[in-house]
């Protein structure tokens, strides 16, 4: 499929704990329901997703490099590492990939050092505070850019 179908959804560091992990602020739903989610929404827009989780920074910064040559849009969901990785922050503004930032809690409402995101200059818009509707609401919007 040619590239400007496809969207590249990136979950970072302990997403693939969803279900049991802090379900007061994330809820019960787990890392395959929510790509479930994100997959069912991706064939009503007609466009194909591949969905990638890492707890390594190296390997998001990688798929992030390698990217705008695959992928039309990216949607990130970079879990801790919004708010320490300069490396990730350069990687997005080198891709030139059209990149939209998802967060599942609202970062702005929890400790100060979640309301800062350091890859925020480096995408287009943030969604944050939606929990999986986030991803689904990130999605439209990374088609937009396609
Ligand atoms: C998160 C928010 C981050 O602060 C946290 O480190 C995560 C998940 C979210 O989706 O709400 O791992 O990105």
């Amino acid at each position: 499929m040619a590239k400007n179908k496809r969207v590249l959804v990136l979950h970072g560091p302990n997403l693939n704990l969803l279900g049991r992990r802090q379900p007061e602020i994330y809820g019960r739903i787990t890392l395959d329901q929510i790509n479930k989610k994100i997959r069912a929404v991706a064939r009503e827009l007609r466009v194909q997703v591949e969905i990638r989780q890492s707890n390594h920074e190296g390997e998001l910064l990688t798929w992030v490099q390698e990217s705008a040559t695959q992928f039309g849009a990216l949607v990130i969901n970079a879990g801790a590492y919004t708010h320490s990785s300069i490396a990730l922050r350069d990687a997005l503004m080198d891709a030139g990939i059209p990149a939209i930032e998802v967060h599942l809690s609202n970062i702005y409402k929890r400790e100060e050092f979640r309301k800062r995101s350091l890859i925020a200059e480096s995408v287009i818009g943030q969604i944050s505070g939606f929990g999986v509707h986030s991803y689904l609401l990130g999605l439209r919007a990374a088609v937009e850019y396609l």
